[in-house]
């Protein structure tokens, strides 16, 4: 198996935030419904996949929205300012560039600050290079949501892209339905919306299917940065199984299950504790009587920004993993 460049490049730079899925749903929809036997949108945007068959109900979910900013206020020079769709760091976002759906781009700055410490989401702007409000207001409406404009840059063995989170966790289902394989298991694989404001979609379809057992694909952190964070994470170790985050403790025996799965077909694996965040398993294991869920994670340095960094040969584990979980 290749990492399919290609495909990640247009994941990535499909512009669709929260509540705003409809470009990325419609190209994963292009992407695999020749493979699945069934396709259903709810009335949330989740795009549900099935591959029928006759075994537990498994729930496979990656989110497809992307962190982003909203336009709140417009002042009479035309300088926007703007609410945090998911989770944002402002220091983050100084002098980012930043794109609209329909092209319009901007650049973020700030009040003059004394000191950065201080810097907070309402000090920043949007500055999108016109002289007022009436120019403003022909480009933007208030409710517009840009999200970071940035390049897709990859070399031999790292990728470098914004909006990873969780467009890899897409591209790993997409390639996983590919892959044809044969099941025992009766297999959901959602694309879920909203996860970045609050694992909303996930919420909706697991509902909906009442799953025997679920598994995420997120992006998660490492700690293996300069002076970074003491976490035990790596690029380069492999996929990662998750143990605990804010939204879930991974059920026992899915964590079980994933480890020995991982070492009977010869898998690189990591645990993962990540002390802050959660994903789409923290929703859908308390659906109704309880799902017993885990999360497969890959690895990513700088996460909710323009540049997310990720392992090639980790996807790849990670691809491995989720394609062995389904093989009868
Ligand atoms: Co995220
Ligand atoms: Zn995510």
């Amino acid at each position: 198996m290749n990492f399919n460049s290609e495909l990640m490049k247009r994941l990535s730079e499909c512009i669709s935030p929260s509540g705003r899925e409809n470009n990325i749903r419609e190209i994963i929809n292009n992407e695999i419904k020749d493979y699945v036997d069934e396709i259903e949108i709810d009335a949330l945007g989740n795009l549900i996949a099935h591959k029928i068959g006759n075994g537990k109900k498994i729930m496979f979910a990656s989110h497809m929205d992307q962190i982003g900013m909203m336009v709140t206020y417009i002042d009479d020079k035309g300088f926007l300012r703007f609410s945090n769709v998911g989770g944002l760091d402002p220091h983050i976002l100084l002098g980012q560039r930043v794109i609209f759906s329909d092209g319009i781009e901007g650049v973020i700055s700030s009040e003059k600050i004394e000191n950065y410490s201080d810097l907070k989401l309402n000090k920043l702007y949007i500055d999108i290079g016109v002289l007022n409000k009436e120019e403003a207001e022909k480009k933007v409406n208030i409710g517009d949501i840009c999200v970071f404009k940035t390049e897709y840059y990859e070399n031999n063995n790292f990728i470098m892209c914004k909006a990873s989170d969780d467009r890899i966790g897409c591209y790993l289902l997409i390639e996983a339905i590919k892959q044809q394989v044969d099941s025992n298991y009766d297999i959901y694989y959602v694309f879920t919306v909203q996860e970045e404001v609050g694992l909303r979609g996930a919420k909706t379809s697991s509902y909906h299917i009442e799953p025997d057992l679920a598994i995420s694909i997120d992006v998660t952190s490492s700690g293996d940065t300069p002076k970074g964070v003491k976490m035990a994470v790596k690029l380069g170790s492999g996929t990662a199984i998750k143990v605990k985050d804010n939204s879930l403790i991974t059920h026992p025996e899915i964590k079980k299950m994933l480890s020995t799965i991982a070492e009977k077909n010869n898998i690189k694996y990591q645990y993962e504790i990540l002390e802050r965040g959660g994903t789409d398993s923290g929703a859908i294991h308390l659906n109704k009587s309880g799902v017993p869920s885990g999360v497969i994670s890959i690895p990513t340095r700088y996460i909710h920004t323009g540049n997310e960094l990720i392992n090639k040969e980790d996807v790849l584990e990670s691809l491995k993993l989720i394609i062995s979980i389904i093989k009868k």
